[in-house]
């Protein structure tokens, strides 16, 4: 799929080119949003207990291409390797699976990333949210791989409002916590301390906003939107649960559609505001997942079998869409 969407950006790039020489000076913005473990069965159209109306209005207008065939890796690492650089997992050494907490790995730095093409083209890139590709080093990290700035976390997994990982640490034998949570900027990261309690969907939500409003309108963005929603642990405000009433049976259910609730309402907000910022009709919109979701904790991949971290289709298949306002246009049946 990564690379489906690495050619569907390029051609979508190379027809607007084509089509008129202006919008080739205006190049379209292009907003990447990744969902984390999101199972194939996790969005109100196919489970309608769940709530997911701002996304369900984005892959079902006239706007909007489905990506009805699309595959991920099984896991996050190889999923965000590929869709970085454009390669399989085996040619960026992550098929075995994913970085660890403190892992010193990363992916070949011979292999341009996404942003690093976009560079040339004239774009601004902004990496929000989970990294998850190497951070033992420089070399690795988001602002040395193409985005002109980072904010969010490196590692797997972390909580949703303290934005501490637990890691092992040999030395002493045993778990320790430790933030990461961070700005990057010219590879410094400076660690950001004050967020303790904010939950991450509305804080990259917020950030995403704090980036836009300062970017540049001369210049195209490339902003990738990397949601922690909705992987483990399960957490959530416990406000959006109202959302849920079907699910009060299914505790963990129940807070994964919460979960969801919160990340469709920050989706709905961002939509709002670049259509008050005027930046709606000039943004590619890319919806995706890195894998599918962990039925043990609260997802459904229904009705493919399996889940993240296996090579069935419940681990591989995922929900894709294109939302794109000037660049998509499906054909609308009449009856006449
Ligand atoms: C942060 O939150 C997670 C998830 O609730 C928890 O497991 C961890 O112990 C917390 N860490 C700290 C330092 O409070």
């Amino acid at each position: 799929m990564s690379a489906q969407v690495h050619i569907g950006v390029t051609l979508l790039l190379l027809i607007s080119c084509f089509l008129s020489s202006t919008q080739c000076q205006h190049r379209p913005n292009i907003l990447l949003i990744l969902v984390d473990d999101l199972g194939y069965n996790d969005l109100d159209w196919r489970d309608t207990r769940l709530f997911t109306p701002n996304i369900r209005r984005l892959a079902f207008s006239e706007n909007t291409v489905q990506l009805a065939n699309s595959y991920v890796n099984h896991l996050c690492t190889p999923t965000r390797a590929s869709l970085m650089s454009g390669y399989y997992p085996h040619r960026t050494g992550t098929e075995d699976g994913v970085f660890l907490q403190m892992e010193m790995s990363g992916v070949p730095t011979d292999l341009p990333f996404l942003p690093q093409s976009l560079k040339p083209l004239g774009y601004n890139t902004y990496l929000i949210g989970k990294w998850h590709l190497g951070y033992c080093k420089r070399d690795f990290l988001p602002t040395a791989r193409g985005f002109d700035s980072f904010y969010g976390y490196y590692g797997p997994q972390e909580g949703y409002f303290n934005h501490s990982a637990s890691v092992y640490n040999r030395a002493i034998g045993k778990h320790v916590d430790g933030l990461d949570l961070f700005y990057e900027k010219n590879g410094i990261s400076i660690p950001d301390f004050t967020k303790n309690g904010v939950y991450s969907t509305n804080l990259f939500l917020q950030e995403t906003m704090r980036v836009l409003d300062s970017h540049p309108r001369t210049n195209p963005f490339f902003l990738f939107l990397s949601f922690q929603s909705v992987h483990a642990p399960l957490q959530v405000p416990s406000h959006y649960r109202i959302h849920c009433p079907f699910l009060g049976h299914d505790k963990k259910r129940h807070i994964y559609c919460a979960m969801l609730a919160a990340l469709d309402e920050a989706t709905g907000q961002l939509i709002a505001y670049l259509k008050q910022k005027q930046l709606y009709e000039n943004t590619i919109i890319i919806f995706t997942s890195d894998n599918g979701g962990d039925p043990e904790l609260g997802a459904s991949n229904f009705p493919y079998r399996g889940g993240k971290s296996t090579i069935w289709e419940g681990g591989t298949k995922t929900t894709t869409f294109i939302h794109a306002p000037s660049y998509i246009q499906r054909f609308a049946w009449r009856n006449e």
